[in-house]
């Protein structure tokens, strides 16, 4: 998510700074801004909307010199992307300028705090706090601006990567981590500053890896420092990169959705960063908050999305209905919206969508709010066009997705609509306490759990070229593991362009049973609960024809394992988190499959990742 980059040395800092930031362009954004000391001890800050072209266009006529720098491509977390949010951020008194990748949690509490004390703010962004609190210390206290980052840093809760610069102080920069990656490349008589190395291997392939908790002091023609927020002095490996820019870009992955899949433990923990108190076994969303009258009173929930989203939202309904008891129905935004649907007053629609430009899914949420229901949105981009529009909703957090099989962004919206029907669930009164803290303990456990699902990757590659000769593919699941089905099989689909069908274990001989026979894969989510014996018989079925099994089943289940042709196991969770577990196989198996074929994996043919046309 997002990108840092900075300069300090003898070169001009802007060509570097913007070429650092076209390399991080992969990452996702939707502002970019630099901040520039020149020798003169002046600091300029500009910044704007849109790609880092935008800002090449808005810097063509300004004064760009100096050797020191950083710059910034913001993917807005608080507050819409523009101008005014864009990074960096000024102080009060313009002597201090702050970039900033992550979130700052109690930023809400800091901002008032400072606003009581007559410090005016310029943007919405969690960031300007940090800026403004550091300014404040260091006049309050007169403190130099390592001290005061280290006071700040000390009162702060939650995800940063910041780079800091002060116009007094023309000759250092300072740069800090937790739970966001920063790297220092060390050249001579010159540092560099990155998110990932991209930005900085084309200078020196000498870099430091921050590690959690290390500020990094960067100062021209002297030795990087590395201390802690007590000023404890640091041990710090300089460590030799020999990675090709092309690698890099994709964190080391072959393809965006690789690393996309790898990500989503990191991704799950963003997601309920903030939301989930573990101690108390407490779920907390601020729209649930904030329109608890409109949420308790809905007699009935509509969830419009398309593809994966709308997998998602065949499960949300699975959990709402169990959690909140109410009616749950989940519509293709594409249809509903042509069908002249009974929506009204009463209604709350939840509009599921990654990017958040879906037109279908747009024009199903404007439909739904001219006839007067309450619109909640599920989506990742922020700011973009279907969150603008709702009511109230929940980010899911988990970073821009660049390929175009949507993946993380499944797990996310699984998350966001467990975690909103255990708010709902808890509020109606509808959810045992017991049942309510299961589920919270789980989900808490599910970054770690995808860890170890994860492992089952070399398996599931080799498995793959067993298959790829196969033209049909079919996906069985049933209940929670019946949208995982439809995933499964979309995702095949997608990249590898082989036919693929999912359907409920059960309806299998009502029809698809007819296409079985010794050159068919059928994959089968055969997870140990409730549903299990009835699932053993599917593939009993299946065995009969000859088909050939690849089944998903619980750790330690020998019995499907002797039938089935390839089993996978997958750790025990409860059910309705199952999901989350199950779908990580199957993404693995449409990539591998798709790599096979030899396809285009993130980019497959005539597939948008934004699909903005009906
Ligand atoms: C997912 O792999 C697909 N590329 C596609 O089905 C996607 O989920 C669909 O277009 C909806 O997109 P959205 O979530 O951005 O609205
Ligand atoms: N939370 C910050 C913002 O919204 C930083 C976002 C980012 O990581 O780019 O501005």
């Amino acid at each position: 998510m997002c990108g840092i980059v900075g300069y300090i040395g003898d070169r001009d800092a802007y060509p570097i700074l913007v070429k650092g930031l076209r390399r991080l362009e992969y990452r996702g954004y939707d502002s970019a801004g630099v901040a520039l000391v020149n020798g003169s001890g002046t600091l300029s800050v500009y910044k704007t909307k849109g790609k880092v072209d935008d800002l090449e266009n808005y810097c063509a006529e300004k004064d760009v010199s100096g050797q020191v720098g950083i710059a910034h491509t913001r993917w807005a977390t608080h507050g819409e992307p523009s101008s005014r949010n864009a990074h960096p951020h000024y102080s009060e008194s313009k002597n201090l300028a702050i970039i900033h990748n992550g979130i700052i949690e109690n930023y809400a509490d800091l901002k008032k705090k400072l606003q009581q004390k007559g410090i005016p703010f310029r943007s919405d962004t969690d960031t300007e706090v940090l800026v403004q609190f550091v300014e404040y210390v260091q006049q309050k206290k007169s403190l130099d601006l390592l001290t005061a980052v280290q006071l700040v840093l000390h009162e702060v809760i939650g995800a940063y990567a910041i780079a800091i610069v002060d116009k007094r102080t023309p000759d250092t920069i300072i740069a800090a981590r937790k739970q966001s990656p920063l790297v220092v490349g060390i050249g001579e008589d010159e540092f560099f500053l990155g998110s990932d190395a991209s930005p900085i291997i084309e200078y020196t392939s000498r870099v430091v890896y921050l590690e959690d908790g290390n500020i990094a002091v960067m100062k021209r023609g002297k030795e990087l420092q590395v201390v802690n927020i007590y000023n404890t002095k640091l041990p710090h490996e300089v460590k030799t990169v020999d990675i090709s820019l092309g690698q890099i870009e994709k964190g080391g992955y072959p393809h965006f959705m690789l690393k996309e899949i790898f990500e989503q433990p990191e991704c799950l923990t963003n997601c309920m960063r903030g939301r989930i108190n573990v101690e108390a076994d407490n779920v907390t969303l601020s729209a649930v908050i904030d329109y608890k009258k409109q949420l308790l009173a809905a007699r009935r929930v509509i969830i419009v999305a398309c593809g994966t989203s709308w997998h998602a939202g065949l499960i949300g309904k699975q959990m709402i209905e169990n959690l909140c008891r109410i009616p749950v129905e989940v519509e293709y935004a594409s249809e509903f919206r042509y069908r002249n649907p009974v929506v009204g007053a009463g209604d709350v629609v939840i509009a599921i969508s990654q990017s958040g430009e879906t037109a279908d899914t747009l024009a199903a949420v404007n439909l739904s709010k001219e006839r007067g229901a309450f619109i909640y949105g599920i989506c990742n981009a922020i700011g973009s066009s279907i969150p603008r529009a709702t009511d109230t909703g929940s980010y899911i957090h988990v970073g821009p997705e660049i390929g175009v099989a949507s993946t993380k962004a499944f797990t996310g919206q699984v998350t966001v609509l467990a975690m909103l029907a255990l708010a709902i669930g808890k509020e109606r009164g509808t959810v045992a306490r017991a049942e309510y803290e299961k589920i919270v303990k789980e989900l808490v456990s599910m970054p770690a759990k995808i860890e170890e699902v994860l492992t089952v990757n070399d398996r599931v590659k080799d498995l793959s070229r067993t298959f790829t000769y196969a033209r049909n593919f079919i996906y069985l699941g049933r209940g929670y593991n019946y949208p995982v089905a439809l995933e499964g099989a979309l995702k095949l689909k997608e990249i590898s362009y082989i036919h693929a069908e999912g359907y409920p274990a059960a309806e299998m001989k009502h029809g698809p049973i007819a296409l079985i026979d010794s050159d068919m894969p059928v994959v089968v989510i055969a997870t140990h609960n409730a549903m299990y014996e009835k699932v053993l018989n599917n593939i009993q079925e299946i065995k009969a024809r000859k088909g050939r099994v690849i089944a998903l089943v619980s750790k330690g289940d020998e019995t499907i394992c002797q039938i089935a042709d390839e089993c996978i196991e997958l750790p025990d969770t409860i059910e309705c988190l199952e999901p989350l577990i199950a779908s990580i196989p199957l993404q693995l198996l449409a990539y591998h499959t798709a790599v096979c074929k030899g396809k285009n994996v993130d980019q497959p043919r005539n597939l948008a990742k934004s699909v903005t046309v009906e």
